[in-house]
């Protein structure tokens, strides 16, 4: 059968070249992404210097937003300084410049900052300096503010937005493809439509609580008005403020499609299928604007990479829904025709899902010791071991849509036929449910910092011998 051996065939080769991408990708690997750390200061961390500085500068890997009170210094009992606004020297951008009180006495200081980066996670950490020598410092560290329980929210409000994406758009794009007319079916139109209420909970949500994250404030400061809270989070409001505004849009189109007649739909398919997927790329592109893709260097081809990792993965996830629906609805149409288009949209996202991960990875560890070494590499390992017993699910449903899908009558229920498309079936479900473990550990990737911590030897990495101050070192997002 022709068709069945194209499929291997194609499987084949797409496997040989995502496995070469991982090969090279790993092996080339090398200079890892400092992100956001603090790479320098003046005065330096741990330095005595001789006069009284009249400011602090804090020279970071990449340019971040600083909120006003976002550098604070405090004396060797923990008092804090009237010190000015934190804000970006004129001359380099990659520095922030606070002013401090003139004459300081003789004594070791403590500077905690703590800044967006252009990823919109906050970032936060703190070393000390001495004027003249050094002071016994007594104390802890007051709380910088930072807000784990948050950071979690937000991270289901991120898994939440990935499964809209792919049974909202994902699903018109690829019933377009596969089943058009599922589009008239009430099952999947519910899909569609929870994908959609999905999207809008993930991006209302996102805009509630990112302004609480940033600012480090209690949970219950999400009823402040938000001018009120000091989270230099600009970046993120006006993406996010974008995403919503397409959102509608996208739900006015999908409302337009499905109250179209089916005639309609299937005269203009092709079009329909361009409209959509643009429309869906344009909603999708507003996740890598906003996460780790989007921090110097080469973010512009990092964010198109993510885009079509994104738009790889919702095509896939989209089409797994509308064919998990489609057989249970008109089966007879669906594994006679649909699965076989399924087939070769599914091998082309998996294709793509792959190759551009590992640009992703290779891009974001940097080097093969921190993908063990830290926690975004251990998080990626256990994201690939997964991805990896999902590509062998898919291949085993794969095989036998080579076998059974081959536009003939489908054999009656109780046959031999019909208890292998049980297993099939199962196998989709099994799918899906490894793809939503995906999802969320990609949730939890997207929310830690990738590859080193900070670079060798930054500053605010060790205490100075004799203090007794508690966190001192960066702390992560
Ligand atoms: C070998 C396979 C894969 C690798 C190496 C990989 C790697 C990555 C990396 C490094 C990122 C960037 C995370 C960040 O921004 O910090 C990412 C993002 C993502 N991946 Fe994968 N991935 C793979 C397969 C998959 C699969 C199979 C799925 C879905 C089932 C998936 C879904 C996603 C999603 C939703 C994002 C988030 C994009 C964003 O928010 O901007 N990935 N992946």
């Amino acid at each position: 059968m022709p068709f069945r051996r194209g499929l291997r065939g194609r499987g084949a080769t797409a496997l040989a070249v995502a496995l070469c991408c991982c090969a090279l990708t790993w092996f080339t690997a090398t200079a890892a992404q400092a992100h956001a750390s603090l790479v320098r200061s003046s005065p330096a961390a741990g330095a005595v210097v001789p006069r009284a500085p009249e400011a602090v500068t804090l020279t970071f890997g990449e340019q971040v937003l600083a909120a006003d009170a976002g550098v604070r210094v405090y004396d060797d009992r923990f008092a804090e300084l009237d010190v000015g606004p934190a804000a970006a020297a004129p001359s380099d951008p990659l520095t922030i410049v606070v002013a401090l009180p003139r004459g300081l006495a003789t004594g070791t200081y403590t500077v905690a900052w703590r800044v967006s980066s252009r990823d919109t996670h906050p970032v936060a950490g703190s070393f000390q300096f001495s004027v003249g020598s050094t002071s016994r410092v007594v104390g802890t560290l007051p709380e910088t503010g930072r807000n784990e329980a948050v950071g979690t929210f937000l991270g289901v409000l991120r898994w939440v937005g990935f499964v809209g994406a792919a049974l909202g758009p994902g699903a018109v794009v690829a019933a377009l493809l596969v089943w058009p007319a599922g589009l008239g079916t009430r099952p999947l139109r519910r899909v569609v439509g929870a994908g959609l209420a999905l999207l809008v909970v993930s991006t209302a949500g996102g805009m509630l609580l990112q302004g609480v994250y940033a600012s480090g404030q209690p949970l219950a400061s999400l009823w402040r008005a938000p001018e009120t809270l000091d989270s230099h989070s600009e970046r993120f409001d006006r993406v996010y403020a974008v995403r919503s505004y397409l959102l509608v849009a996208a739900t006015v189109g999908v409302v337009a499609l499905l109250g179209l007649p089916a005639e309609a739909r299937d005269r203009w398919r092709r079009a329909w299928v361009v409209v959509a997927a643009v429309a869906a790329l344009a909603l999708l592109a507003t996740w890598p604007l906003v996460g780790h893709s989007a921090v110097p260097p080469g973010a512009q081809v990092a964010v198109v990479v993510n885009l079509v990792h994104l738009a790889a993965m919702v095509l896939w996830l989209g089409g797994l829904a509308v064919v998990l629906v489609g057989v249970a609805v008109d089966r007879d149409v669906v594994v006679a025709d649909g699965l076989r288009r399924f087939s070769l949209v599914a091998l082309g996202s998996v294709t793509v899902l792959v190759a551009s991960g590992v640009v992703l990875a290779w891009r974001e560890v940097g080097t093969v010791g921190a993908l063990g070494g830290t926690t975004f590499g251990r998080v990626l390992l256990a994201k690939t071991a997964a991805v990896v017993v999902l590509l062998g699910v898919a291949d085993l449903a794969r095989r036998w849509v080579a076998r059974n899908a081959t536009g003939d009558e489908v054999e009656p229920v109780g046959t031999t036929h019909d208890r292998g498309f049980s297993r099939f079936r199962t196998g989709l479900v099994g799918e899906v449910a490894l793809a939503a473990v995906i999802l969320g550990l990609t949730a939890a990737l997207v929310s830690v910092v990738p590859g080193r911590q900070a670079p060798e030897g930054a500053p605010g990495s060790s205490a100075p011998a004799g203090t007794s101050v508690g966190p001192v070192t960066p702390t992560g997002r």
